[in-house]
């Protein structure tokens, strides 16, 4: 990418936080993770840039930095800004990633962000990346603590049991549920019966929670 295509995408970015904005979304997030965009500029193994967009930590992460600024700047105080970050590669490296995605993310915080979704990279092959129940929450941890920024995950959150011990034990502030919602697209009124919360339909939206209450008496 030349300046003016960063430039140019970094604009992209702005309209579409401005287009967002005007139709009333209420929460933005930004995709800086999975190999797209942001996290190519942000991984060693993609940004081989020899400019002030490459190379130390703070030059790979410029173009994030800048990107969530400018956003920060057309996105309405009174709306959460988030973004979504791959903190960690699992290729062998993962201390020193972690650091560099705490500072950075310290920065971001500067910058106005106001939660982190921490995700990984997918900027190599040769990852070896341990999939199973909830591996990501613990780096979520970590990033949410030495930043003070509310923070979540997802990847393999499946078990109500397990989504809420990752909250009571302060783990995450959220869970992100995505294929277990696919597979049952209740499952947060699933989930509160399970946990025996007191009005499970109210996890639904008013019109939906009051029927069911009244035909289940949940
Ligand atoms: C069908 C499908 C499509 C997905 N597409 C994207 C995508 O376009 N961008 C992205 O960042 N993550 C994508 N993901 C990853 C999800 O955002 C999520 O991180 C992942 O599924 C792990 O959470 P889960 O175990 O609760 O499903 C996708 C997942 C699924 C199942």
């Amino acid at each position: 990418m030349t300046k003016a295509d960063i430039n140019r995408v970094r604009g992209d970015f702005v309209s579409a936080a401005i287009r967002a904005r005007d139709v009333g979304f209420r929460w933005l997030v930004l995709h800086f993770a999975h190999g797209y965009l942001g996290q190519s500029f942000f991984s060693s193994h993609s940004n081989k840039r020899d400019d002030e967009y490459g190379g130390s930590a703070d030059n790979r992460g410029r173009f994030l930095l800048e990107t969530l600024a400018a956003v920060r700047g057309v996105w309405p105080e009174d709306r959460p800004l988030a973004a979504r970050f791959g903190v960690i590669e699992f290729d062998g490296r993962d201390d020193e990633t972690l650091q560099d995605a705490i500072d950075l993310v310290g920065k971001f915080k500067v910058a106005g962000l106001n939660f982190i979704d921490a995700s990984l990279g997918f900027s190599t092959p040769a990852a070896n990346i341990p999939w199973g129940p909830g591996f990501i929450a613990p780096y979520a941890e970590r990033i949410r603590k030495a930043t003070g920024l509310p923070g979540s995950a997802s990847w393999n959150i499946t078990q109500p049991e397990q989504a809420d011990e990752l909250i009571r034990s302060g783990q995450l502030d959220l869970v992100m549920i995505g294929k277990a919602m696919l597979a049952d697209p209740h499952w947060p009124y699933s989930a509160a019966r399970k946990l025996g919360a007191e009005r499970p339909s109210w996890t639904l939206p008013a019109p939906y929670a009051h029927w069911l209450a009244s035909y289940r008496a949940a």
